[in-house]
């Protein structure tokens, strides 16, 4: 039986109802004479981008749009699109016209020579044409991003964080369960959990500036990024969020010292302004982390207030497990940094370890 479908298209939206018509528009030119389809996979934007393809797929079988509720991330939506794909081969580009959907079919003929697993739109091979649509700032903050990768991925690939790439449907069904479904770094991911190194082609496009609205990269997907290097670099060992929770620890003794200063300041004895101080650092740790952290599983309501205790207590057993650690390295050694440090790092992996269980 013929192919009804060869390539599916799968084009990540949040808040895009001005870009999708021109980006089908460019598709159906540039994929003329392919079977393929795009899957539009809509986070519920408030701005009405998945009426806007719907409007247009009642006239076009060819047109899906997957509209997710109570969910937000560009890698999760990059995975379930791929995952609602029945074809040979799976394409992502952007929906903001910053790709170069001309790329697509020369894409699609290395795939179909079979002698490449993935294809991969490189902003940065041709430095000619680098990246006209990126910032000087995201384009050094893109370089080092990709430095860090081909650091973990041992594999010749120039811009591994790229959103623009084409890949058999096998190599990402194998893996879906693995991969993160948080920020940017989908086609890192994808390349980084794969059994046996993949073989990679590049192809050079010009990064094109981005058409209506705008991007969703912020810090939170930047920290995101660096937390999944890490956990690569252990070996998977240290988990993506652990940096986001090493970070809000950090943050918790800036806010420690700062209210010591003010008890004292305030004349109030150091042992009752050192229990205000850690008191405060705890809890501003719990709302940050609940925030940021574990934004995902935000506790509410009731179950806000027994996870506050539940990680107070355990974060009181990481206290003394520090304490405690610290003071045996500091008697078999001469080094109290050392001391210190493997003190602080046993307390923050219990901490990690059983708020992650226990509370969120
Ligand atoms: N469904 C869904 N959910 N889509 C999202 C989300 C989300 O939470 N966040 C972003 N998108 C969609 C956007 O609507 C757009 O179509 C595409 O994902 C890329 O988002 P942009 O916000 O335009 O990203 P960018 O241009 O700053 O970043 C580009 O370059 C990065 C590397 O520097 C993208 O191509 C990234 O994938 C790439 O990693
Ligand atoms: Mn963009």
């Amino acid at each position: 039986m013929e192919q009804a479908c060869e390539l599916s298209v799968v084009v990540p939206t949040f808040n895009e109802r001005d870009n999708v018509g021109p980006l089908v528009d460019r598709l159906r030119r540039s994929l003329d004479g392919v079977a393929w389809q795009v899957i539009f996979v809509d986070d519920h934007s408030p701005d009405g981008t998945a009426a806007t393809v719907k409007a247009m797929a009642a006239h076009d079988p060819r047109l899906l749009c997957l509209e997710r509720v109570g969910r937000r991330g560009l890698a999760g939506a990059v995975v379930e699109g791929a995952m609602a794909s029945a074809a040979p081969y799976v394409a992502v580009i952007d929906a903001d016209l910053q790709h170069d959907d001309t790329l697509l079919p020369r894409m699609l003929a290395r795939l179909r020579a079979g002698d490449a697993d993935l294809a991969v739109g490189s902003r940065f091979l041709a430095p000619e044409h680098t990246a006209k649509g990126l910032t000087p700032l995201r384009r050094a903050g893109s370089r080092l991003a990709n430095a860090l990768a081909r650091q973990v991925l041992r594999t010749e690939v120039s811009d591994p964080v790229s959103g623009f790439f084409m890949i058999r449907r096998e190599l990402i069904e194998a893996v879906a369960p693995r991969l993160s479904d948080q920020g940017f770094k989908v086609l890192f991911d994808i390349i980084a959990s794969q059994p046996a190194p993949p073989r990679i082609v590049e192809l050079p496009y010009a990064f094109a500036e981005r058409q209506a609205g705008t991007s969703k990269m912020d810090g939170r997907i930047v920290i995101d990024y660096l937390g999944l290097i890490l956990t690569k670099f252990t070996g998977n060992v240290l988990p993506p969020r652990f940096l986001l929770f090493a970070l809000v620890g950090a943050s918790g003794v800036v806010v420690h010292m700062a209210m010591l200063y003010a008890g004292r300041a305030a004349g109030l004895s150091f042992m009752v302004s050192q229990v205000i101080a850690a008191v405060t650092a705890m809890s501003s740790n719990f709302l940050i982390n609940n925030r940021v952290t574990y934004r995902d599983r935000r506790l509410h309501g009731l179950a806000l207030f027994t996870g506050y205790l539940r990680f107070c207590a355990l974060c009181a057993v990481g206290l003394v497990a520090n304490i405690a650690i610290a003071n045996l390295v500091h008697e078999h050694t001469p080094w109290w940094w050392l001391a210190g440090a493997a003190g602080a790092v046993a307390g923050a992996a219990w901490n990690y370890v059983s708020t992650a269980l226990a509370v969120w």
